[in-house]
């Protein structure tokens, strides 16, 4: 194929206009490359617009390596290293954009969400990014660089960058493009699922857990050996909050996960112990009720048979109860999917990828960026900073 005069050229062309196709494109601009940044849906930023509960939790100062998954858990230290957390809030500083902590390090947006994909649009009109709303790619060749067919016309640029994102929620964009064009390149793709979802349960943990639909408490969540202490939610269709979303992403299909519901309690066998002692006529349901919302205390005392005053209980059945609502296990029926997930894990190989300028390593001129990569984060901020610091050094180097 030949470049015609119908060919429009750039320097860069950046595939997907979500948090790390933003920074790519206004980091790249900003060093006076040409950069094209083609977007299929009708809005740039449609998940900064809806995340953290349209505030967007859009760092976290405590962000470092431990807080992300990936085949390669040293591929995200360079990137991580080199735009860090104060980077990206100096950038939010900087447009007088209102931010607050909320929990240890996890930094929202006072008033709206708005205000970021404000931000990066702004440093991407100063940096001269040429922004397509409801363009398509429909195929790429390497072609002195690469060869674009879009929806728009033909596309002829020098390098060429994914930031298409991941599978969740496809009906704001979403969809396996990145991993396609990866495997076209002939770069490996690692299995995905869908990571920081709500559990669905099995009908004979619904049965007593749906009817409580609403509630919400501290717990701690295992699985996949990590343990997530934070709330809980019960909702008609499973297990939600932050602990379970937290503990889906190491979850693994037929395995079992463990709630610790009294997490404040060191000894729970112990204080059992002490309160049929204290007060022997007391009942289960009494203690119960002052560590749980009532609801789910009364739900366990039913379940459980509980009732009776502490002192006809043995210390072996004592030693149960604590074990039951220390180490309740259920096996999720499975999790919510991409259709409500945060974040998918999996994607890109990271092995085919250098971890400075996020580069093929098989395919010069061709980068891979964000959440279509094996680098998946914790909730908190984590996947945010991410899409920055891996955006930064494509947008630095291409
Ligand atoms: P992202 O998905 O943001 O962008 C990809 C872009 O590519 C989209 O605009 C898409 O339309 C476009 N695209 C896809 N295919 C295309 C194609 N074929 N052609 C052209 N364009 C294409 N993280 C966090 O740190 N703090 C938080 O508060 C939250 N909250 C949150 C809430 C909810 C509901 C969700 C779903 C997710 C979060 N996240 C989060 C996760 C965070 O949103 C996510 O990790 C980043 O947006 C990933 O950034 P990317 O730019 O890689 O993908």
């Amino acid at each position: 194929m030949t470049t015609t005069a119908t060919t429009e050229q750039a320097d860069v062309v950046i595939i997907g206009a979500g948090a790390a196709g933003l920074m790519a494109a206004a980091t790249a601009g900003h060093r006076g490359r040409r950069v094209l940044l083609l977007e299929h849906a009708n809005k740039p930023g449609k998940k900064i617009l809806m995340s953290g509960g349209t505030r967007c939790n859009f760092t976290n100062l405590n962000a470092g390596p431990q807080h992300f998954t990936s085949r390669n858990p040293h591929f995200c230290k360079s990137a991580l290293s080199r735009y860090t957390p104060w980077d990206f809030l100096d950038l939010v500083q900087r447009h007088g954009v209102a931010y607050k902590e909320k929990a240890a390090g996890q930094l929202f947006c006072a008033t709206s969400a708005k205000d970021i994909l404000k931000l990066l649009l702004a440093e991407c009109d100063s940096a001269g990014v040429d922004l397509r709303l409801n363009t398509e790619v429909h195929g790429i060749r390497q072609h002195d660089g690469f060869m674009l067919d879009t929806s728009a016309g033909r596309v002829h640029c020098d390098r060429l960058v994914i930031a298409t994102g991941g599978l969740s929620i496809p009906r704001m964009g979403a969809g396996p493009f990145g991993y396609q064009v990866a495997e076209q390149f002939g770069l490996k793709v690692l299995p995905t699922r869908a990571g920081l979802v709500p559990f669905t349960l099995h009908p004979e943990d619904k049965e007593w857990l749906a009817p409580l639909s609403g509630i919400s408490c501290d717990a701690s969540v295992s699985a996949g050996g990590r343990t997530f202490a934070e709330p809980i939610l019960i909702t008609h269709r499973g297990l939600s909050g932050p602990a379970m979303l937290q503990a889906s992403s190491f979850w693994e299909p037929g395995t079992a996960v463990t709630v610790n519901w009294l997490p404040g309690c060191t000894d729970v066998e112990n204080a059992l112990q002490q309160q049929r002692t204290s007060q022997p006529s007391s009942t289960l349901e009494q203690w119960l009720r002052k560590q749980l919302p009532q609801r789910l205390a009364d739900a366990f005392v039913t379940r459980h048979d509980w009732t009776g005053p502490l002192q006809h209980y043995t210390a072996k059945r004592l030693a149960d109860v604590a074990q039951m609502l220390t180490q309740w296990t259920f096996k999720p029926a499975g999790t919510e999917g991409y259709r409500t997930a945060e974040v998918t894990l999996g994607g890109v190989d990271t092995d085919g990828i250098s971890s400075k300028t996020f580069e093929a390593k098989t395919v010069p001129g061709l980068h891979f960026i964000g959440e279509v990569l094996d680098v998946t984060g914790q909730l908190g901020g984590f996947n945010f900073q991410w899409a920055w610091a891996s955006g930064q050094a494509a947008g630095k180097a291409v």
